[in-house]
């Protein structure tokens, strides 16, 4: 089984571009198809790459100007002091699940397979999608639905987990589908559940939080002139690379100075964003909801 399929391999890679002795990461590793293009454009310069995912070990290119540091890429600055990295000439991020992780079953983060509910991208991390929906309390709950996955009935979610896991502990990908099946809208059921795993997912590998994390440290570590490449999958990450490219705070709040010129750390390249055309979308059904943003460090 593939691994994974890149999403907008060669408009990212062109607009990341890659000079022969740069030093470059990747902080979401996965297959590795956006490393090896990366490798394959450098002549002296460095590839450091992030994943906190040990199954992507088996992708790990045999080249010695590549290095992989299985960690959380919140703690990407730290790890690259230690390497004696204090800038870099541009970093890739592509957010979200792989191919992998997102076809094993035993993952737990498809609602089509019958799964322990885990969703840890971090096989080691101490909390799983069963731990957040036995412990948190059903306002927690409802906002985790309607933050992350944007479903507008989320308190009756939540209402509906709760009452199911006073019967029994809510453990399978199949209790809490069936706990929550009184709510789902008729017609919409793909769509209802997607959003439903997608919104724990996100609160498991506290996706938004790390997003940000990283993304101040890879504005501290670029140089002038240093690209940052993003691909995100939902609208929530969207806004806030977004807001974070075009002021360099996540509100999106433009500061001027005295003379009313907008105050901004970067250069936004790609004003819309660019996502994948219909080719791309045929042969990869699952870069469909990619865009992918681009600035420039002034
Ligand atoms: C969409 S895949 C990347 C695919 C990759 N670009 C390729 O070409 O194969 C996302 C990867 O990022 C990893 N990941 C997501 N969030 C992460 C984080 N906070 N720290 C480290 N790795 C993360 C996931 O484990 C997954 O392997």
């Amino acid at each position: 089984m593939v691994y994974h399929i890149p999403a907008l391999l060669d408009e990212s890679i062109e607009w990341l571009r890659v000079l022969p002795d740069g030093v470059y990461v990747d902080v979401t590793f996965g297959g590795g198809g956006h490393s090896a293009e990366i490798l394959r454009r450098l002549k002296k310069g460095r590839l450091i790459a992030f994943d906190q995912d040990e199954d992507v070990k088996m992708n790990i290119p045999d080249d010695n100007k590549f290095l992989f540091i299985e960690q959380n890429f919140r703690f990407l600055k730290n790890n690259l002091l230690y390497h004696g990295i204090k800038d870099i000439d541009g970093l890739i991020a592509d957010l979200g699940v792989s191919f992998h992780q997102f076809d094993e079953p035993a993952r737990g983060f498809a609602f089509r397979h019958n799964a322990p509910l885990d969703m840890r991208m971090n096989k080691s991390a101490a909390i799983t999608a069963a731990s957040v929906i036995e412990s948190f309390d059903e306002a927690s709950l409802s906002d985790i639905f309607f933050n992350y996955g944007e479903l507008v009935n989320s308190r009756r979610i939540a209402r509906q987990i709760v009452k199911a896991r006073k019967e029994k502990p809510l453990l399978t990908t199949e209790d809490l589908v069936s706990a929550v099946r009184g709510v789902v809208p008729r017609g919409q059921e793909n769509k209802f559940y997607a959003k439903l795993f997608q919104a724990l997912r996100i609160q498991v590998n506290h996706e938004m939080e790390f997003l940000k994390e990283m993304l101040i440290q890879a504005l501290d570590l670029l140089k002038s002139g240093g690209r940052l490449v993003i691909i995100t999958y939902h609208s929530l990450e969207d806004r806030l690379v977004k807001n974070f490219m075009r002021s360099g705070n996540f509100e999106g709040l433009e500061e001027k100075d005295f003379y009313g010129n907008i105050q901004t750390p970067f250069r936004v390249l790609t004003k819309k964003g660019i996502t994948p055309g219909e080719e791309e979308i045929k042969n990869n059904n699952r870069a469909r909801s990619a865009r992918l943003r681009v600035a420039e460090k002034i």
